[in-house]
Formats: structure tokens, sequence, C-alpha cells
């Protein structure tokens, strides 16, 4: 049975697509079969994972609007277990092309179904908004993972995006459970990392991952190589966090 996961937090640069990248990475590396979808107009996801965004054939938009199928966008064994449904800017497009469509909510989710079981997993990296590309994603998946930096203002806009996971179950997918929470950016150094987890703990009911990703340059760095963590610096802390955080999530699901 594949399981579908979307990576969301409507506050930007929280780590979404970091763990989006990594998580799945580190997936595919246990010998799960991944799909990644970026279904963020950035595509930072894709290009993380050193697909050349600007220069895409297919990619997301094609699927969403209808024009291609979803088979023909997928790029294949982009790493061992890894397939990856790319994006780029022209999907800021698709949010106005969808808006008409009585299904506009379902269009995603429709489209997965065709090669949903082809996988292990699936995850999908969300943009930070609460956009119709963010209802599409959550709408699609089983589960949501939320990635919640360890800074000051990280319960911020949090209540809002619990409200709209609340009304996505509600009306468009009632099937849709919280993964759980996963820190990000952890600095052992100061007192603020410690004292937002246990800020977000009182405040927040539901699993709260027990692992927490470092702050670690290498996890910055691996980007513009192209390279999952695990294939940029297989031995930092970055890679020790989201290998740690893959088995955590295998046996959690
Ligand atoms: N654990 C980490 N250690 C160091 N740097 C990190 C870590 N996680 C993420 N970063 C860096 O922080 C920035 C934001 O991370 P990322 O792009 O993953 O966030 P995001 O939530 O996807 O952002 P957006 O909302 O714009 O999509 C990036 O430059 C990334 O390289
Ligand atoms: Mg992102």
């Amino acid at each position: 049975m594949s399981k579908i996961i979307a990576i969301a937090n409507q506050k930007g640069g929280v780590g979404k697509s970091t763990t989006s990248i990594n998580l799945s990475s580190c997936l595919a590396e246990k010998g799960k079969k991944v799909l990644v979808i970026d279904i963020d107009p950035q595509g930072n996801t894709s290009s993380g994972l050193g697909i050349d965004k600007n220069r895409l054939e297919n990619s997301i938009y094609d699927v969403l609007i209808d024009e291609e199928e979803i088979t023909n966008c997928i790029h294949k064994d982009v790493y061992e277990n890894l397939d990856v449904l790319p994006a780029n800017v022209n999907l800021s497009g698709a949010e106005i092309e969808l808006i008409d469509l009585d299904d506009r909510s379902y269009v995603l989710k429709n489209k997965i179904d065709k090669v949903r079981d082809d996988y292990d997993y699936i995850i999908i990296d969300c943009p930070p908004s609460l956009s119709i590309l963010t209802v599409n994603s959550l709408t699609a998946a089983d589960s949501v993972l939320v990635p919640i930096q360890c800074e000051y203002y990280a319960l911020e806009g949090i209540s809002q995006l619990i409200k709209t996971i609340n009304l996505i179950k509600k009306k468009l997918n009632p099937e849709l459970e919280m993964e759980g929470v996963v820190f990000t950016m952890y600095d052992s150094r100061t007192n603020l990392s410690a004292q937002v987890i246990d800020n977000v703990k009182e405040n927040l009911s539901g699993y709260i991952y027990e692992t927490v990703i470092p702050r670690n340059v290498r996890l910055a760095e691996a980007p513009s190589h192209g390279l999952p963590i695990n294939y940029y610096d297989s031995k930092s802390a970055g890679a020790v966090g989201y290998r740690k955080l893959a088995d955590e999530l295998i046996t959690h699901s």
C-alpha cells in the first residue's frame, strides 16, 4: 500500500523543500520506491534534486491542466528508487486555469491515482501558501507532515494551517490524517531552539517526531550541487538526521 504525504506549512522558509528532498532520498536509500511531487512554482525540490527546472519539456503544470499524461511528466530514476514530478514557474499560471473547474480541488488526486500503486511513498512539497495548489495536495494526501523551524515565530500561522487541514478533512478528504510535526534547523548552541520545541509541544496536540533536524550547513549547500544530503555528504549531521526521520516515518506509519 502506498502512502501519500504532503509536506505543508504556509510559512515560508521552514524547511519544507529540504525535508521533501532529503526525507524522500533517505526513504529511497532504504529501498522504498518513492515519487517526489514538486507542486511549488519556485521549483526548489526539482532543482535540489538536480533537475534543470528551466529546461523542462513537461512538468506538473502540464499534468494539472490536462495537457500531458502524468506518466510522461515523471522523471524516472533520478536517483535509485527515486522518481520526480518536477515544477517550475509555469505552475503559477495553473491557479487561474483551475479556478473554473468544478472539481478543481481534486485534480491532483485524480492524476496521482493512476500511478500511486507504483510507489511505497509519494511525497508532495507544497508552496508557502494555502492556495489551490496546497488544497489539491491536501486533498490527494493520506497525511500531512508539518515542518516547524526552531525560531521565535514558529507557531505563527500554525493555527491557520490546522484550521485548513480540518476544513479539508470535513469537505474534501475525510481520510486526511496529521502525520505529525518535525522540528527543523535545531541549534543546540542556543536555548531558543529548545524553548520553541517546549512551546509547540504545549500548544499542539498530535504526533511530534522524536527526530529533530539540526541546523547543518551541508544541508544548505547540497541544493546548489543538485544533490540530496545522503549523496552530497553521507556522514553529515543533516544526513544522519534525515535518515533517522525516514526510519521514524516508516515505523510510525
Ligand atoms: N536543517 C537545515 N540546516 C541549515 N539550513 C537549512 C536547513 N533546512 C533548510 N535550510 C535552508 O533554509 C532555507 C529554507 O529552507 P527550505 O527551502 O527547505 O524551506 P521551505 O519551507 O521549502 O521554503 P519555501 O516556503 O520558500 O518553499 C534554504 O536556504 C535551506 O537550504
Ligand atoms: Mg520550498
